[in-house]
C-alpha cells in the first residue's frame, strides 16, 4: 500500500516539524498530536515512515536489533549474524488489537525447552527501534495501555502465561495522534510522550483548494502522484539523515557555563510548569539559583522550579522554597581539573548510551574507580540519556 506523500501535505508546519524532529533524534521521545478530524494527523504519521533513517539490523531478528548490540536471543546464535540495512518502522497499534497480538504469545511447553525463543512476537517485538503509532490513542483501552507504558518504561517487553515469563527489547517512540473532542487521554500517556503538538483545520481557500486537488490526484493515481513528488521525498530523506548524522557534533554547554541564561530560563520554565499562575522568583531565590552549579542541567533547573512551586501554591517563589540541594551537597565548588573529569565522565556515558561499562572503557579507567568518581562527583540519574531507540 502506498501512503500520501509526507511532501504532499499542505501547510501544518508544527505537526511535520515535530515529526521530522523525532526521525532524527528519537530522544525528542516520541509525540503526541492533537486536533479535529481531518487535519491530517494520520496522513502526517504515516508518510513519515519513508522518511525515516536507516539503521543497521540483524537480518532475521524478530526484534530488529542492532549487530553491533544484539538481543539475548542473537547473542546466543552461533556463526555470523546476518546483517541489514533498513528504514527505522512505523508500527500501527489498532485499538481493536488483542492483548496477545500486542505483547505477543508464549509457547509455553517450548519455553520449558528453549527459553526466549519461543516467545512468538508481538506488535511490541516489531516496534524496537522504530515508531509505535497509535491513531485516536485516548480511545485505546486500558488493558492495552497499561501494557504500552510497562513496555515504555522498561524499554523491555515482559510476556508471562502461566508463571512462565520471557522478555526481549522493546524500545520505540510513541506517536499518538487524537481528537479531544472524542475523549481524554490518560495523563499516564502524556507523560510518556515528548512534543505535544496542536493542529487546526486548514480554513484559507486557496490552500483547502489544493488539499482537494492533491487528494484527489492521489487517489486517482497513487504511484503516478507519488512519482511526482519523488525528488522532493528524496531531498527530505537526505536531510534528515544528514541531521542524523550531524547530531552527534551538537552539544549544549553546560548550564553553569552560561549561568546568565537564568535570567530568561527561569521565567520560561515558570511559565510552561505554571501556566495560569503568574509567578515569578524573588531577587534572594533568583540569586540563590545563580549560585548553584546545575549538574543536572536544565532539566535539574525544571524539577527545582516544580518542586518550589509546590511549595507555595500561590505569590512569588522564594529562597526558603527551593530544594535544599540547591545550597548544600552539590554547592560544593569543583577545582577546575575536577570539573573537567566530572564533564568528561557525564559526555562518557551518553556516548555509551548510559551503560557503565562501556563508559569506563572509553574513558580508559577502571569500572570501579568509574563508580567511585560518578559517586563523588554526585553524578546521578540526571546525567543519563534516555533510552537508545
Ligand atoms: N494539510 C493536508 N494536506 C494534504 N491532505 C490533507 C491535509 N489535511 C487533510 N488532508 C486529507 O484529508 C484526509 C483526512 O486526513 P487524515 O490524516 O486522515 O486526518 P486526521 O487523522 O487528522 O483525522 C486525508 O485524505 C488527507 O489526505
Ligand atoms: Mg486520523
Ligand atoms: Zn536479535
Amino acid at each position: 500500500m502506498r501512503f500520501f506523500p509526507f511532501t504532499a501535505i499542505v501547510e501544518q508546519g508544527r505537526l511535520k516539524q515535530a515529526l521530522l524532529l523525532n526521525a532524527v533524534n528519537p530522544a525528542v521521545g516520541g509525540v503526541l498530536v492533537v486536533g479535529p478530524a481531518g487535519t491530517g494527523k494520520s496522513t502526517a504519521v504515516r508518510g513519515l515512515a519513508e522518511l525515516l533513517p536507516e539503521i543497521d539490523v540483524v537480518a532475521d531478528c524478530p526484534f530488529s536489533c542492532s549487530p553491533s548490540d544484539p538481543c539475548p536471543v542473537c547473542s546466543a546464535r552461533e556463526g555470523e549474524l546476518p546483517v541489514a540495512r533498513r528504514r527505522r518502522r512505523i508500527v500501527d497499534l489498532p485499538l481493536n488489537a488483542t492483548e496477545d497480538r500486542v505483547a505477543g504469545t508464549v509457547d509455553i511447553a517450548r519455553a520449558l525447552r528453549e527459553g526466549e525463543r519461543a516467545l512468538e512476537p508481538g506488535l511490541l517485538a516489531e516496534a524496537n527501534r522504530g515508531i509505535l503509532y497509535v491513531d485516536e490513542i485516548n480511545l485505546l483501552d486500558d488493558h492495552l495501555t497499561d501494557i504500552l507504558l510497562d513496555a515504555a518504561a522498561l524499554g523491555v517487553n515482559v510476556v508471562e502465561r502461566e508463571g512462565i515469563s520471557v522478555s526481549h527489547p522493546a524500545r520505540f517512540l510513541l506517536v499518538g495522534t487524537m481528537n479531544e473532542e472524542e475523549g481524554e487521554l490518560r495523563p499516564q500517556i502524556a507523560d510518556r510522550i515528548g512534543l505535544r503538538v496542536e493542529v487546526d483545520a486548514v480554513v484559507e481557500p486557496e490552500a483547502r483548494g489544493e488539499i482537494v486537488r492533491r487528494r484527489e490526484a492521489f487517489t486517482v493515481d497513487g504511484e503516478g502522484f507519488a512519482a511526482s513528488w519523488a525528488d522532493g521525498q528524496a531531498e527530505l530523506a537526505d536531510e534528515v539523515a544528514a541531521a542524523e548524522r550531524l547530531l552527534a557534533s551538537v552539544t549544549v554547554p553546560a548550564l553553569r557555563h552560561r549561568i546568565e541564561d537564568l535570567d530568561q530560563l527561569v521565567p520560561l520554565l515558570l511559565g510552561r510548569l505554571a501556566p495560569r499562575r503568574p509567578v515569578r522568583c524573588t531577587p534572594d531565590a533568583m540569586r540563590a539559583l545563580l549560585g548553584y552549579v546545575w549538574p543536572g542541567n536544565v532539566a535539574q533547573l525544571q524539577m527545582v522550579l516544580r518542586e518550589a512551586l509546590a511549595r507555595r501554591p500561590a505569590g512569588d517563589l522564594r529562597s526558603e522554597d527551593l530544594p535544599a540541594d540547591c545550597f548544600t551537597s552539590c554547592q560544593r565548588v569543583l577545582m577546575p581539573m575536577e570539573a573537567l573529569e566530572r564533564d568528561a565522565i557525564i559526555a562518557a556515558l551518553h556516548r555509551a548510551g548510559g551503560n557503565r561499562l562501556k563508559a569506563a572503557a572509553d574513558l580508559g579507567i577502571a569500572r570501579s574507580s568509574l563508580y567511585r568518581k560518578i559517586h563523588s562527583y554526585g553524578i546521578g540519574e540526571l546525567h543519563l540519556p534516555p533510552p537508545e531507540v
